[in-house]
């Protein structure tokens, strides 16, 4: 059964307080969510095998340990973005592969319009990148594009969950850990009266992780 990590850590949980404040701007957004990825994917990144590597310092030698699987990034566009650059400021050399799937504003269903991934995994670790795990099913649809292409282990990392989503994504990929700063509250319903939030959307969350990064509206 795959794991939840919630990360109490007080720099991710005061990073977060500072990133769900709707009067964060969208550049400081940007530097948070760079800030988060960077603290919970040293966490996701724990269990990486690794193999003896001898080496030799200025004062001697010793064996030392090194990477040896090939790790993909798979940022879900457009809020995944974000957190490329802290990925490969951690492992420079991971592969990207770009995951272009949105949730159509009406009925919640995650529509796939781009994918870059190879034909056949060419990783052995995937490790999809989504600042938002709301219904769960734009992460559900992305773990199938991976396990179709055979890629052995997947994990997620997110800012934020919901209880929902991420019973949907377990029931559906009980083997996908999933890592984040807050497993949050609930979803919200379908608006019941005009000025009701429209459905879907993570209390209390952060609003719409693309349009608070990219300040659109
Ligand atoms: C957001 C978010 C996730 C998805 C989560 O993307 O970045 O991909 O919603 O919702 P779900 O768990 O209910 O599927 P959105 O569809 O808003 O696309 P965008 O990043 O291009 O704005
Ligand atoms: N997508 C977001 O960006 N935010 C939510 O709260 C839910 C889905």
């Amino acid at each position: 059964m795959a794991q939840v990590f919630v990360s109490d850590h007080p720099l991710v949980q005061h990073k977060l307080t500072l990133l769900r404040d709707v009067n964060t701007e969208p550049k400081r957004f940007r530097e948070l969510l760079k800030e988060i990825t960077w603290l919970l994917l040293y966490e996701a990144t724990k269990d990486l095998k690794v193999e003896e590597w001898p080496v030799t310092s200025p004062m001697g030698s010793t064996v030392g340990r090194k990477l040896t699987e090939e790790i993909a990034f798979c940022p879900i566009l457009r809020a995944g973005l974000g957190m490329i650059d802290p990925a490969l400021e951690l492992i420079p050399g991971a592969q990207i592969w770009h995951i272009g799937i949105y949730r159509d504003h009406e009925t919640l269903q995650p529509i796939e319009y781009y994918t870059s991934l190879p034909k056949k995994a060419t990783a052995q670790v995937a490790i999809i990148l989504d600042p938002m795990l709301a219904t769960g099913g734009s992460a559900v649809a992305a773990v199938d594009l991976l396990k179709r292409i055979g890629v052995p282990r997947i994990k997620f990392v997110g800012m934020i969950a919901a209880p929902e989503g991420l019973e949907r994504l377990h029931q559906i990929h009980p083997d996908v850990d999933v890592y984040v700063a807050s497993v949050d509250e609930y979803l919200t319903p379908e608006p019941q009266k005009p000025g009701d939030p429209p459905a879907g959307y993570i209390v209390p969350g952060l609003g719409d992780a693309g349009d608070r990064q990219f300040g659109t509206k």
